[in-house]
């Protein structure tokens, strides 16, 4: 058959072309099929691909421990994800298309709505916390709200991540209850610190009271003698006693010393008793609680009497010796300065029980617009691993019932609290010492 000789005009189509066109057809259809069957392949190895990262997907979706929404721009939920069955306490995953506003507690929904907002505006995630209906009840969770955007950088809604904070914040409500109950328990044992140190300065108040007492006591003794006497010439005078008798009993009675005796006597009592309130003004001072407001005061008498008691309550042999300046003008709240003196000395006879020629040092001076207090000791130093711990509540070496270990901590915040400071200054073989600094008073 020649297909090339006769295509008739308005004859069969097939059989008007020739030989050589219908090898070219059927080679094209040969390329398409083989085309047809590469991009079937392609097509399934995109499909596998697809499946895997699917699956993939899902898993790590399902081992998420948060819950996940994806919400749209109309605040319908698109995808649903994580743990958010067993956060919800629902049976299934709420089904896409559901309003989110229905997970909701109802107060909530404002709140979360206005975020929604500023996130897809501003394109920035935020945080937030919000109450959920669970079927436990209402739910906070803490949800990070990020805005979801297309290939195109389009906003196409919001991502929620949320997790409970139920169990994150009663946790911390323990903690914080706990870290009241030790608060409380650290102010009991700061006023017990207090009151031990007061208990220590009882002896040496009642030694110190002892003295002017007994010297009032003395001398009023002496007042009811002599008055005595006058009385004993008064009633000769009363009885019209002749002039020469009368000298003669003036002589006896030793009338002439009597007076300047009584004038004495007078004065030694006067003394005495103001020496009595000197030392119940000390004492008020001192136990001024919390030391009330700050005032201009004198350091180096603070020191001095701080001191004077400490050692009066002490059976150590100690020499201590005050290298000062005659005034120093602090400014702070005198009682508690003087505690952490009297800390500060007590620590230092402790130290030196057993040391020879046992000899304190307290120095009191303005330096670089401070005012200055070093006590000095010459005991045997601290070692330099405990010298780390020596402000730490409760650190202590001496034996249980003698220290608390609450001396220097208390010191060291009361010296802050007075916008000064409380260091060991040095230690070593040859003692140590510590230096208290407090601001100087204006007019110092
Ligand atoms: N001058 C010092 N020399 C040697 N060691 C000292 C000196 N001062 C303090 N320390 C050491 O620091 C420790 C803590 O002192 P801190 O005053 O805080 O407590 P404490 O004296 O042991 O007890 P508390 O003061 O409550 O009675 C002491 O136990 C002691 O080991
Ligand atoms: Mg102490």
């Amino acid at each position: 058959m020649d297909f090339q000789s006769t295509p008739p005009a308005g004859g069969d189509p097939v059989h008007a072309l020739s030989e050589d066109t219908w090898r070219d057809v059927i080679a094209a259809m040969d390329r398409t099929y083989s085309e047809l069957v590469d991009y079937q392949n392609l097509l399934e190895r995109q499909n596998q691909e697809l499946d895997e990262i699917r699956g993939f997907m899902a898993s790590v979706l399902a081992s998420v421990s948060d819950l996940l929404i994806v919400v749209d721009t109309a605040r319908l939920i698109e995808r649903t994800g994580g743990a958010i069955a067993t956060i919800l306490g629902t049976t299934s995953d709420p089904a896409p298309g559901s309003k989110l506003a229905d997970l909701l507690e109802p107060h909530a929904r404002d709140m979360l709505f206005a975020v929604l907002d500023q996130v897809i505006r501003d394109r920035q995630p935020r945080m937030v916390e919000v109450e959920f209906a669970t079927a436990d009840g209402p739910t906070p969770l803490e949800v990070s709200v990020s805005p979801r955007l297309d290939t195109r950088g389009r906003s196409r809604g919001v991502v929620l991540v949320g997790r409970p904070v139920g169990e994150l914040r009663s946790a911390y409500r323990e903690l914080e209850a706990s870290h009241m109950a030790l608060q409380q328990a650290q102010a009991r044992l700061v006023q017990q610190e207090k009151m031990a140190s007061l208990g220590h300065l009882v002896a040496g108040v009642a030694h110190e009271l002892n003295n002017p007492i007994s010297f009032v006591y003395a001398n009023t003794h002496a007042l009811e003698k002599y008055t005595a006497r006058f009385e004993t010439y008064f009633d000769a005078v009363q009885a019209g006693t002749s002039r020469p008798e009368l000298v003669a009993l003036r002589e006896e009675l030793r009338l002439d010393r009597t007076v300047s005796n009584l004038r004495e006597a007078i004065r030694g009592a006067k003394e005495g008793a103001e020496r009595v309130r000197d030392i119940v003004e000390d004492l008020r001072r001192l136990s001024a609680g919390g030391g009330g407001e700050p005032v201009p005061f004198d350091l180096v008498t603070t020191a001095r009497t701080a001191a004077d008691w400490v050692r009066r309550g002490t059976k150590t042999p100690v020499e201590i010796v005050f290298d000062s300046d005659p005034v120093v003008q602090a400014y702070g709240t005198p009682g508690p300065v003087q505690q952490i003196v009297m800390n500060l000395v007590q620590n230092a006879i402790d130290a030196l029980a057993d040391a020879k020629d046992a000899r304190i040092v307290l120095t009191v001076e303005k330096s670089e617009g401070q005012a200055v207090l070093r006590v000095a000791d010459n005991g045997p130093g601290i070692d330099a691993d405990k010298a780390i711990s020596i402000f730490d509540p409760f650190f202590t070496t001496k034996p249980v019932g003698k220290g608390t270990g609450l001396g220097l901590s208390i010191s060291h915040r009361t010296a802050e609290e007075n916008n000064g400071s409380l260091t060991l200054l040095r230690t070593g073989a040859e003692g140590s010492t510590f230096e208290l600094t407090l601001p100087l008073s204006e007019g110092a």
